[in-house]
């Protein structure tokens, strides 16, 4: 019997993922409906993109989108960010009375200089005992689950399982570890041995991140870290059923018919999303093209005729009329 890397659960705070399988946040691509997706496909949790705790705080419809949900997908968290920490509080503990998400997850590991360069995001890593401050403010505010994404550390030379113990003594109920510092962003080696020291230094659970792209990757993370679950960012993009790939007993490869539905679901559910949320026609129907094109780019990886797709969809701005090139390809 083919068990799979990933067979147990795992509690934290209030919330349980089953499997321990989370999707990662990404800005651009884990909108809602993809979270849907990512989560009948077998993603044990899932993570909304960044947002930003001075947008909620002041009404701004960008951030109100990024938190909107699809459907009853759970468990979910928000993940917020921001550089003072009772914004983020405040925000936070906002976000958790809406009911919309069952946890709050804290952005400390952002490296864009956008974010980072203002103290937010990985901008935390510079200073530990604030980072450890950072988190106790917020935990004053949420009552539920509270999670800390972060990283090994900003650069090479930090000490990974200081960082760790400041999310634990701020009061996080979960750890998530991206095992690559700041400085490298999100490409080049996963320091699985700096996971292992973070998950040594605290008693919470932790989730490991990075490099995950299949089976043999998401055993190895256990294996050499002893993280009680494992995210999975860059390689679901496109990819959903990748998350089926790693329950037990369930590998079916994924069929072109299926691959295509997976494609008009998203597409035509981005669209509802906007009109739901106050755009018109139109506009909804031309934001889900320029968001859907991202996804297809991943949706028809290794398809042939798919770089003249791309091209030839640069300026369709209807969903059907997208998909009727999708299906011209494909078949
Ligand atoms: C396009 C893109 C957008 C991302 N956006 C976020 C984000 O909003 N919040 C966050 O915590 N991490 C973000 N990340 C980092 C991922 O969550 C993840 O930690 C990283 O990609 C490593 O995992 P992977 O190797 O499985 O992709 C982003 C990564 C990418 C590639």
């Amino acid at each position: 019997m083919n068990q799979g890397p990933v067979h147990s659960h795992l509690q934290f705070g209030t919330v349980t993922a089953d499997p321990p399988v989370f999707l990662a946040p990404m800005a651009g691509y884990t909108d809602p409906v993809f979270r849907a997706i990512c989560r009948e496909y077998g993603a044990g949790a899932v993570v909304s993109e960044l947002a930003s705790a001075e947008g909620f705080v002041r009404g701004s419809g960008g951030t109100a989108r990024i938190l909107e949900t699809f459907g009853e997908v759970h468990p979910a968290a928000a993940q917020m960010f921001g550089a003072e920490a009772h914004s983020v509080a405040r925000a936070a503990a906002e976000v958790e009375r809406s009911g919309a998400f069952d946890w709050i997850d804290l952005n400390c590991g952002c490296p864009a200089r956008k974010i980072a360069g203002q103290g937010a995001g990985a901008g935390l890593l510079r200073d530990v005992a604030g980072l450890r401050r950072y988190v106790e403010t917020v935990r004053a505010s949420v009552r539920g689950t509270l999670s800390v994404k972060t990283r090994i550390g900003y650069c090479e030379q930090d000490d990974p399982a200081a960082v760790a113990c400041a999310a634990e003594e701020g009061g996080a109920d979960l750890l998530i570890v991206h095992g690559r510092p700041a400085t490298k962003r999100h490409a080049g080696p996963v320091h699985l041995d700096r996971i292992a020291k973070m998950k040594a230094a605290v008693r919470i659970p932790v989730v490991g991140n990075g490099g995950i792209a299949g089976r043999e990757d998401a055993e190895r993370m256990i294996r050499e870290t002893g993280v009680d679950g494992v995210m999975i960012g860059q390689a679901a993009i496109g990819r959903p059923w990748i998350f089926r790939e790693l329950l037990p007993n369930r590998e079916p490869p994924v069929s072109t018919g299926e691959r295509c539905a997976v494609i008009e679901r998203h597409l035509r559910g981005l669209r509802d999303l906007y009109v739901r949320s106050g755009l018109d026609r139109d506009r909804a129907e031309r934001k889900a093209c320029s968001a859907g094109r991202a996804h297809l780019a991943g949706y028809l990886r290794g398809i042939r005729g798919r770089r003249e797709l791309m091209r030839r969809i640069q300026g369709v701005r209807r969903v059907g009329e997208m998909l009727e090139e999708v299906r011209r390809t494909v078949d």
